[in-house]
């Protein structure tokens, strides 16, 4: 099977001349379909530079990234946008849900933003995602009347209302307790299991990263570890 995920020789300057930051010096690692992997590495070590890159949210100065066989840094900001909307999810430290807007709302935000009704199809999806994560009966819930685990747990369900192949998180439980945290990656793991999704999670905590499969260590902008982990 084909890989899922190249990250090729990424190498990522921040600024110029003097001010330049060298955050990536040519990274390459493969990920197939079906994985549950790690990113790990102590702050300023180029995580989130490598999450971003891959994410497509943000253009490498050399290298490439190739996702499902596609060669992304080929495409356009269109392109790679299609890719970013069909392709992959999103989980961040912080939830970025819209506080005034319910649970249901922002699950189903694109459609509220475009201010058409939901499809059959969207209707379903929001349904099995609730579902999936544990929030059925607080679909009426504004998001700022839940509790940070809850809040948490709406934001991964929002990363995956597209059945992205591939969910990138970035600290996803830097702001939550020890109990909230293994609820999250207990959640993780079941949507790897039961939906295939394939998860790359960044974390400094060394922990967290011991429950995945496999572990990638950045050190100073250079991948320096990349273990299978038979500890889970
Ligand atoms: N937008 C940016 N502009 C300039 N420097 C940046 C930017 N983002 C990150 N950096 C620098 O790149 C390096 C890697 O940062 P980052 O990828 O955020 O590390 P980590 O996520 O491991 O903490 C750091 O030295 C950081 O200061
Ligand atoms: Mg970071």
């Amino acid at each position: 099977m084909a890989d899922l995920l190249v990250a090729d020789a990424l190498e990522k300057v921040y600024g110029e001349g003097d001010a330049a930051t060298r955050a990536l010096k040519g990274v390459s690692f493969t990920v197939a379909e079906g994985e549950f992997a790690s990113i790990v590495g102590q702050s300023g070590s180029g995580k989130s530079t490598l999450l971003n890159l891959i994410g497509l949210l943000d253009t490498p100065t050399s290298g490439q990234v190739l996702f499902g066989g596609e060669n992304t840094t080929a495409l356009g900001r269109k392109g790679r946008s299609r890719v970013r909307n069909e392709g992959l999810g999103f989980v961040f430290q912080f939830h970025y849900l819209l506080p005034e807007f319910s649970v249901w709302e922002n699950l189903t935000m694109p459609a509220q933003i475009a201010g058409r009704t939901l499809s059959a199809k969207e209707r379903d999806r929001a349904l099995e995602t609730l579902a999936l994560l544990g929030l059925e009966g607080l679909e009426k819930k504004n998001a700022n009347q839940l509790s940070g685990g809850q809040k948490q747990r709406v934001a991964i369900g929002r990363a995956l209302m597209n059945r992205p192949r591939l969910i990138l998180a970035d600290e996803p439980t830097g702001n939550l307790d020890t109990a909230n945290t293994a609820t999250v990656y207990e959640l993780f793991r079941r949507i790897n299991a039961e939906v295939g999704t394939t998860f790359l999670i960044v974390t400094h905590d060394r922990a967290v990263a011991q429950q995945t499969d496999r572990i990638l260590e950045v050190r100073d902008g250079e991948l320096v570890q990349d273990v299978r982990n038979d500890y889970v």
